[in-house]
């Protein structure tokens, strides 16, 4: 008979950024503040991503769409290829994701998409550390997920490669 393994997604829920540490609550903002910046004439839908290094420093994405919509790249990937095309030495600590209809200040609920999770966790594998992630929810919610890897159980990495 086969075995059933049940794999268990344990995270956070901060009824408000407000009940964030300091230096998560200043990620978040700033991952807000990329949705300013978002080109996203397309959906209505901007997203703000923003990443916090060991070194204390923040890069911010966000998404970026085009006239043939497959075109266009998330804010996380963004943010991620950005960073590693300009530092790709450098340990990301935490991540914030962000979301808002463009014409409307309120902050929406920004999960991360099966796509963006995957280059999340090859270079959370990569640098052989989490990365916290921190994702805008309903409600003025914040969810906060310890790693990346908990985001996407089974996945499919480089070892797969035979790398
Ligand atoms: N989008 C992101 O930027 N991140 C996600 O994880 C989900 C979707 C963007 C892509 C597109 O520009 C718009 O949101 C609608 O899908």
């Amino acid at each position: 008979m086969a075995n059933k393994i049940e794999i268990v997604l344990s995270f956070q829920v901060f009824a408000s950024p407000a009940e964030l540490p300091a230096d998560e609550q200043h990620l978040l903002s700033q991952a807000q503040k990329a949705t300013q910046l978002a080109y996203a004439p397309y959906s209505g839908f901007s997203v703000g991503a923003a990443l916090l290094t060991v070194d204390g420093n923040i890069y911010l994405g966000n998404n970026q769409e085009n006239a043939a919509y497959p075109s266009g790249l998330c804010a996380e990937r963004t943010a991620l290829f950005s960073l590693r095309a300009n530092y790709p030495d450098k340990q990301i600590v935490k991540m914030a994701i962000t979301a808002r209809r463009t014409n409307n200040p309120d902050f929406i609920a920004a999960l991360p998409c099966g796509a963006c999770r995957q280059v999340m966790a090859e270079y959370e594998n990569n640098q052989e550390a989490p990365i916290a992630v921190l994702m805008q929810a309903e409600n003025n919610q914040v969810y906060r997920c310890d790693t990346v890897s908990a985001l996407l159980p089974l996945q499919f990495s480089k070892h797969h490669l035979g790398l």
